[in-house]
């Protein structure tokens, strides 16, 4: 389909709603092109959350509770180098900051080609979750996630119209992830 045709789902978000993934939730229609995230879902996520490893969030559709898209988070902490610490505005001695990391997200291939922008609904709910954290369980600076360029080259392009940046850390390695970060405060 014509990305100009896509209809753009951040006009109307009430089409879906995010659940945490049970066992009792039929995860079959999910698909997306990687199968590693589609195994990962079938065959890790129940176990990765009973073990306090991962907990999953999945985005379904409404009317039909299809299973859209979905995320595991993990905590995170993140280390900066004093000029990171200076764009972010953090005059602190610590070595790591608290960080939320997203693990692990796809989105289903039928509705990211129906649908513009549910990895975007995606990374907005995952920082509504640290942000409720903030306010009632703990101090979560930045959102992070290592953008698997072995799977998929042009991720980071993603990332990056999302407001996430590379760790200084990382940068001219070779790797199959590049991490990166989003501060959840301030916009560096
Ligand atoms: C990566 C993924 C989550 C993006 O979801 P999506 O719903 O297509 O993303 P959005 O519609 O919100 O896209 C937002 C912007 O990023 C761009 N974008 C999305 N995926 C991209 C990619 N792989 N490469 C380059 N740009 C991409 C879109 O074109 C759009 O740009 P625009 O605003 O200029 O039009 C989805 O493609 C996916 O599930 N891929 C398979 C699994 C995967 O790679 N997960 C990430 C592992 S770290």
């Amino acid at each position: 389909m014509n990305s100009s045709k896509k209809k753009s789902i951040l006009t109307d978000k009430r089409l879906f709603s995010l659940v945490q993934l049970n066992e009792k939730i039929s995860l079959e229609s999910f698909h997306c092109q990687i199968d590693e995230y589609n195994n990962y879902l079938f065959n890790e996520a129940i176990r990765s959350q009973k073990d306090q490893m991962a907990l999953t969030w999945l985005l379904r559709e409404r009317s039909s509770e299809i299973i859209v898209a979905y995320m595991s988070l993990i905590s995170d902490a993140i280390k900066l180098s004093a000029t990171e610490k200076e764009l972010h505005q953090l005059d602190y001695h610590f070595k790591t900051i608290p960080a939320m990391k997203i693990a692990k997200l796809a989105v289903s291939t039928a509705f990211q080609q129906k649908y513009k922008g549910i990895g975007t609904l995606m990374i907005e709910m995952a920082i509504q979750i640290a942000e409720s954290c903030n306010e009632q369980h703990f101090a979560c600076r930045f959102i992070t996630v290592d953008a698997d360029i072995e799977h998929n080259e042009t991720v980071f392009n993603f990332y990056e119209k999302n407001g996430f940046i590379p760790n200084e850390e990382i940068k001219g390695k070779n790797r199959k992830t590049i991490s990166m970060r989003r501060d959840i405060l301030f916009r560096a």
